[in-house]
């Protein structure tokens, strides 16, 4: 190997290894961390950030990357590898300690500020810090650039290469069609669902979860399971990829979706590889194909009819009493009930959608300098009446249910839906490759499309953009017209359509 080459693959391995010891610590605080921990750990987490934000912009990264940057001895995967960590460097040294510094202590402000704010219902006394922090995104988006949109600087820590005019068409979309098609289910009877909210033992949807996940191919020689109150996987190596999940005993919905959906996004962990460990080669494309690979778990394959025809007697085992006289079919009916609900993380999968789209126009008009703070509650209740046709009763369950903004990430929405829409193409594509799919999922075995994942999208790491991946793995770019073919076929047959 070219010497630079492999300095730089030692200088990045060492990052790795700070960032990924912080993750450790995380991943502890948010599950089994004493409580009298908080104070130290904070200041473990913040020493350890600092020292892998050294490292990244120190002398050596650079000259390396200087070097590297115009040899044309590297192979392919090399300079894809170079070009992403000579654009990561720069985009590093655009921020001044200053800047770093002021965003910092205004996100710690108006994290607490929401946090009182939701519990009082009071978005007056919130405003001012969110209004301090759209103005510092503002200026982040400058001091990043853009061509176009200074809301482009914004997704791209997201979503790398997404650009707001594409996602503009893509809510077109959503807007056009889809508040359309759910308008026709509404219009139709509702399909029952009381038996999912029964009495349901801890301990055995907790042995469930861990069945489904070993039916998806989750490695626990490589992972575990444990709890936590928001259901997240983090990983520190492809050979330790952790899930979370929350379990409900009056609400079996909460357990099996965690699962499955934190199970897709490790499952895409597990399948990096470890000979390119610390290497962009080595992960994860984007939040969208991230969350491609959660949602065809969770929604293509977890909320289909064959899965269940496979895993509905697991679960009349399981739960004899509360689902005696119950059918897969009632099943498959009630786990895919549509309704407009004020809630984003609870909604089901096509109105979620329209949260989405929201959140997209506001961030967009905020950055824009369109819409000021203050009229924000307003323009938020008005969307929720002309997309969702429900009125929002507070703030608490409107305006200021998402923790997002008060971390300062805007421009993470998107990646949502996007992750949707692109599992649904991912997904026709796998139904035309993989043969017998459906039957396959029917009888319980997902090692074909596991090992189509595997091979199409997890082992090539960040080598494609996700634009690229999608053309190289489906011959088009995103395509809403996917995911619309699904909910019509899906929904048409549920509703009565
Ligand atoms: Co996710």
């Amino acid at each position: 190997m070219n010497s630079n080459y492999s300095t730089y693959t030692q200088l990045l391995r060492k990052i790795a290894d700070v960032q990924n010891a912080a993750s450790l610590l995380n991943w502890d605080q948010e599950t089994y961390m004493p409580a009298k921990s908080a104070t130290f750990r904070a200041q473990q987490l913040s020493t350890l950030a600092g020292i892998a934000h050294e490292l990244s912009t120190s002398k050596e990264m650079e000259e390396v990357l200087n070097a590297l940057a115009n040899d044309t001895s590297l192979s392919e995967k090399e300079k894809r590898n170079v070009k992403q960590s000579l654009k990561n460097f720069k985009d590093h040294k655009k921020y001044t300690t200053e800047f770093v510094k002021e965003l910092s202590q205004t996100i710690s402000e108006t994290f607490q500020a929401w946090h009182k704010a939701k519990e009082n219902n009071d978005f007056a006394s919130y405003a001012p810090h969110l209004e301090k922090l759209i103005g510092l995104k503002r200026k982040e988006a400058e001091l990043l650039g853009y061509e176009a949109h200074p809301y482009d600087a914004l997704l791209d820590q997201y979503e790398p290469g997404a650009k707001t005019a594409d996602l503009e068409k893509l809510f077109a979309d959503v807007r056009e069609q889809l508040v359309a098609f759910v308008k026709q289910i509404a219009a139709k009877p509702q399909n029952e669902d009381t038996f999912m909210y029964l009495h349901y033992e801890k301990q055995k949807q907790w042995d469930l979860g861990i069945d489904l996940l070993k039916q998806m191919g989750y490695d626990f020689e490589a992972g575990r399971q444990d709890l936590s109150s928001h259901p997240f996987t983090t990983n520190f190596s492809c050979e330790d990829v952790r899930v979370t999940t929350r379990i409900n005993e009056n609400d079996l919905n909460e357990m099996i979706w965690s699962c499955i959906h934190e199970g897709g996004h490790a499952l895409y962990e597990q399948g990096l590889l470890p000979s390119e460990y610390g290497l962009p080669s080595g992960e994860y494309i984007s939040l969208g194909i991230h969350e491609s690979q959660s949602r065809l778990w969770e929604n293509n394959v977890g909320r289909s009819l064959n899965y269940w025809k496979a895993n509905f007697p697991l679960m009349q085992q399981y739960f004899p009493e509360q689902l005696k006289n119950r059918t897969v079919e009632d099943f498959y009916k009630a786990m895919n009930i549509v309704k407009p609900s004020l809630i984003r993380t609870s909604a089901d999968e096509l109105t979620y959608h329209f949260h989405v789209l929201i959140r997209f126009e506001i961030e967009k008009a905020l950055i824009e300098g369109k819409l000021a703070v203050k009229d924000l509650p307003a323009y938020w209740n008005a969307k929720y009446k002309e997309y969702l046709g429900i009125e929002v009763p507070n703030d608490t369950q409107g305006v200021l249910q998402d923790i997002h903004w008060s971390h300062g990430s805007l421009g993470y929405f998107p990646t949502y839906s996007l992750g949707s829409f692109y599992a649904a193409q991912f997904f026709a594509k796998a139904g035309l490759e993989i043969p017998n799919l459906a039957t396959e999922i029917e009888k319980g075995n997902m090692q074909p499309l596991l090992s189509w994942l595997r091979e199409k999208v997890h082992r090539h790491g960040k080598y494609y953009t996700a634009e690229e991946l999608c053309v190289e793995l489906t011959g088009e770019k995103l395509n809403f017209k996917y995911f619309m073919d699904y909910a019509k076929a899906k929904y048409g047959y549920l509703y009565g359509l």
